[in-house]
């Protein structure tokens, strides 16, 4: 169930080091598939609603695939707490979740290519700036994930403080970059909406609304579970 501190436990506590590599390599290649076409699909639907091929597109493309690659690693519990079939799939969260950081920070780069370094002008005063603190903390958050599913970091936390962890971190990390993309893409969505033209919507919106529908199935799993507590209690 809990694979992602799973596999990293099973090194840290006796599969060979072979047999580990293997294991996740299998995952992580799996999980790569996914997250190229994921990555097309961005590209195309930016490019589409676009109308052209620019360093923006990329950039854009690479936001959209980071959050979309993202949602499943997290939404993935959820999925498996309220529907079976998931169940088989929970051991592809720690892949999709590492991929989906290696995509943002595509996006970053790119960023950065495309106005300098953002942050080293930052004065807190506009949205733009405020956008730019959220997307590298929630970065920051993203990078700490792995390290706590290390095998030293499951030595140092123990499984359980490393699955909360792992759970605050992500949270709290996509909620930071959808105000992120909120925050600096925001207008564009409201006069989309607006005109509806073009008839296709920004990427990056449908990627938000993707987003948004992840953290209310989170939320909807933990108000389940409270509620069966109070019945078990009761
Ligand atoms: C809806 C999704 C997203 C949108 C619309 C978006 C948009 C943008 C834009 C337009 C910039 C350039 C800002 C500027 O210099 O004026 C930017 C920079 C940045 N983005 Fe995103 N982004 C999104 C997703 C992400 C994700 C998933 C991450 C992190 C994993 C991220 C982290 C950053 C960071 C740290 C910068 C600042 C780079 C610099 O120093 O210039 N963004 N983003």
């Amino acid at each position: 169930m809990h694979c992602i501190v799973l596999c990293d436990t099973l090194y840290a506590t006796g599969v060979s080091r072979l047999q580990w590599y293997r294991m996740t390599g299998r995952l992580f290649r799996r999980a790569a598939l996914f997250s190229t076409f994921i990555t097309l699909f961005s590209l195309a639907w930016s490019i589409a609603h676009r109308n052209s091929l620019s360093i923006y597109t990329w950039q854009e493309a690479f936001a959209v695939a980071a959050i979309l690659v993202i949602a499943p690693s997290l939404a993935l519990s959820s999925f498996a707490y309220f529907w079976n079939f998931a169940d088989k799939l929970v051991v592809y969260r720690k892949s999709l979740g590492v991929q989906g950081l290696l995509l943002g920070l595509v996006h970053i780069g790119i960023a950065i290519v495309n106005n300098g370094i953002a942050s080293s002008a930052l004065t807190l005063e506009s949205t733009r700036d405020l956008s730019i603190v959220t997307g590298y903390l929630a970065t920051l958050l993203f990078v700490l994930m792995p390290v706590a599913t290390s095998g030293r970091g499951i030595r140092i936390l123990g499984g359980k403080r490393v699955r909360l962890a792992l759970r605050y971190l992500g949270y709290t990390g996509y909620l930071l970059v959808l105000a992120h993309g909120a925050l600096i893409a925001g207008d564009r969505w409201l006069r989309w909406l607006q005109t509806l033209d073009p008839m296709i919507p920004p990427a990056t919106l449908g990627a938000f609304v993707i987003g948004v529908a992840v953290v209310l199935l989170r939320i909807a799993l933990f108000v389940s579970q409270v509620h069966k507590k109070h019945v078990a209690r009761a």
